[in-house]
Formats: C-alpha cells, structure tokens, sequence
C-alpha cells in the first residue's frame, strides 16, 4: 500500500542515524498524519527492537496518534496553570459539547480531541487550540463556539 511504502522510506531514511526511533515516528506522523499500528512490525525489524518496545514508545507520548484524526483537531490544554482556573470543567464540557472523549474522534470523522501540556497561553487560561488557531480565556459561550467550529 501506499503507506507502507511511505513507511518503509522514512525507516530507510533514519535507520542508520543515532536514535532513530523517534524521528522515525515523527516523520511517519507528519507524512500520514498518524502512526499506523501496521508501522510497528516494520520499525521494530529495522531497529532490532521488539514490536512491544516500539509500541510502548508510539503510546507514551501523546503526540502519536494511532488512527487519522478528524477534519478538525482540537487540543485543550490539561497542565497546571489551565487547570487552576477552570481548565478541568472547560475540558469537561468541550468533551459533553463534541460528544467524545480525549484521544477519541467523533464517528463522522469531525473532530480530534487531544489532550496538550501547555500551550504558552497561560496568561489567557485557560486555553485550547483549534486547528493551529490558539483561544484564551475560555468560558461556557467560547466553549459552545468552539464545539460550533469543531463539528463544522
Ligand atoms: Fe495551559 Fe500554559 S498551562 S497554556
């Protein structure tokens, strides 16, 4: 298929490079737009590492997504300064407004939702982004907009 191919060339790319785990996974993310669980053989054979070992990666860091995200990508900020006003009630209604929980993808394939630690915004807590486009300080009416949007 077309990305095993796309796979296979950013493996070939990075195999012989220092640490080529992760930019291996970057450059599959960035090309495809996730990680396919197909992928993880094929890195684990390249790398002489175990699938498990290449999983446990792919899994630990957020930023890997497992399936393609939807039309819209919306990150609600989760760290500290958010959740000291109010980011924790914020990410709760975005989720009841969407429908769908953090790391899910609405079924008519709308909208991503991601969980991100911190997006410099604290200032404006508490913070999302929707689609690259950062909003501050948001509250019940923002939220409802920003559903609005997700789901368009
Ligand atoms: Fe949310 Fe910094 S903690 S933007």
């Amino acid at each position: 298929t077309e990305n095993a191919s796309t796979v296979q060339s950013i493996v070939e790319r990075w195999r012989e490079e220092e640490g080529p785990l992760l930019p291996i996974l970057n450059g599959i993310q960035q090309e495809l737009g996730y990680v396919p669980r197909e992928s993880v053989p094929v890195i684990a054979e390249a790398l002489n590492l175990s699938r498990a070992e290449v999983y446990g990666v792919v899994s630990f860091y957020h930023d890997y997504r497992e399936k393609p995200a939807g039309r819209h990508v919306l990150k609600v900020c989760r760290a500290e300064a958010c959740q000291s006003v109010g980011g924790d009630a914020v990410a709760e209604r975005l989720e009841q407004l969407l429908g769908i929980r953090f790391h899910e993808t609405s079924a008519d394939g709308a909208v991503t939702l991601e969980p991100v630690y911190c997006l410099g915004l604290c200032a404006c807590a508490p913070s999302a982004m929707l689609d690259g486009e950062v909003i501050g300080r948001i509250d019940d009416e923002k939220a409802v907009d920003i559903a609005r949007r997700a789901r368009a």
